[in-house]
């Protein structure tokens, strides 16, 4: 694989530090975007001591102003930005009549706009280069909904139907733009839906009950699926929506 830039939002843990590994292993030069720094430092660790090639990036995507610093320091460091995976995600469990416009607003600017500050930024580039790859991460919630996650699972199908809208406009341009969905994955954001909901326990064992393979997903079986959609050979694959969920979603 050709040595190319890869910046991924939420590398710091659960899928997004597996993402980043995957992306390494396939000797992308890797920049680990993520709130949480320490994590983020983990995960370039994690990758240098393989012998790959990475930086952690401090970057809010709610922020537009992190979002644009945070990539100025990547095409500095590392070079100009090929391959954009969009994995920064939060969701918390909660019956849609017990939310408000705050929540909303939170869910939204993180799952939604987090992804719309990110590709604007990084689209120039792509086009002024001719190549790029968008791997947005959705979810089957935005395939076919999800209770307790209305409004994520709204951001969710947006995400999918960004994509689709942003692969057919740079079609002819060398880029390509694919969404991954992930069923119910075993990662530190679902402990903690799970330990901050009195039903969370019931709710994850539902939803794993609900999976045809009766299990929770790896972040490693997600991360896989990126780096194929990340990858050159997958050229010619652009506006697809990929379930990686033991069978969950079957569309
Ligand atoms: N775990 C699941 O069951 C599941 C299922 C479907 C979809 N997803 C999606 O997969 C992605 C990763 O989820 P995960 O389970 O690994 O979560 P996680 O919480 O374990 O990891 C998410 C990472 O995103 C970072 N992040 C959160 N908000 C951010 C922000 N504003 N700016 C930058 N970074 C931010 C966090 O710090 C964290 O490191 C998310 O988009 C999530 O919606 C997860």
């Amino acid at each position: 694989m050709t040595e190319r830039v890869a910046l991924v939002t939420g590398g710091g843990r659960g899928i997004g530090r597996e993402i980043c590994l995957a992306l390494a292993r396939d000797e992308r030069k890797v920049a680990v975007a993520d709130l949480r720094e320490p994590e983020a430092a983990e995960t370039v660790a994690l990758i240098t001591a393989a012998g790959g090639t990475a930086i952690a990036v401090a970057m809010d995507v709610t922020s537009s102003d992190s979002v644009q610093q945070g990539i100025l320091q990547v095409v500095d460091e590392l070079g100009p930005i090929e391959v954009l995976v969009n994995c920064a995600g939060w969701d918390e469990l909660k019956p849609f009549l017990s939310t408000d416009e705050d929540f909303w607003d939170r869910i939204i600017e993180i799952n939604y706009k987090g992804v719309l500050r990110t590709v604007h930024a990084c689209l120039p580039s792509m086009i002024e280069q001719g190549f790029g790859r968008i791997v947005n991460i959705g979810s089957d919630a935005g395939r076919v909904g999800s209770s307790l996650e209305a409004v994520y699972s709204g951001c969710k199908g947006g995400v999918i139907a960004f994509t689709k809208t942003i692969a057919r406009e740079v079609a002819r341009k060398g880029i390509t733009a694919n969404t991954v969905c992930p069923g119910p994955t075993q990662t530190p954001l679902i402990d903690e839906i799970v330990s901050a909901s009195s039903s969370g326990d019931k709710v994850i064992g539902a939803m794993a009950n609900a999976v045809p393979m009766k299990r929770l997903g790896q972040p490693s079986e997600v991360a896989s699926a990126v780096a194929y959609f990340a990858s050159e050979p997958a050229g010619f694959i652009t506006g697809q929506t990929l379930s990686v969920s033991g069978g969950l979603t079957m569309a």
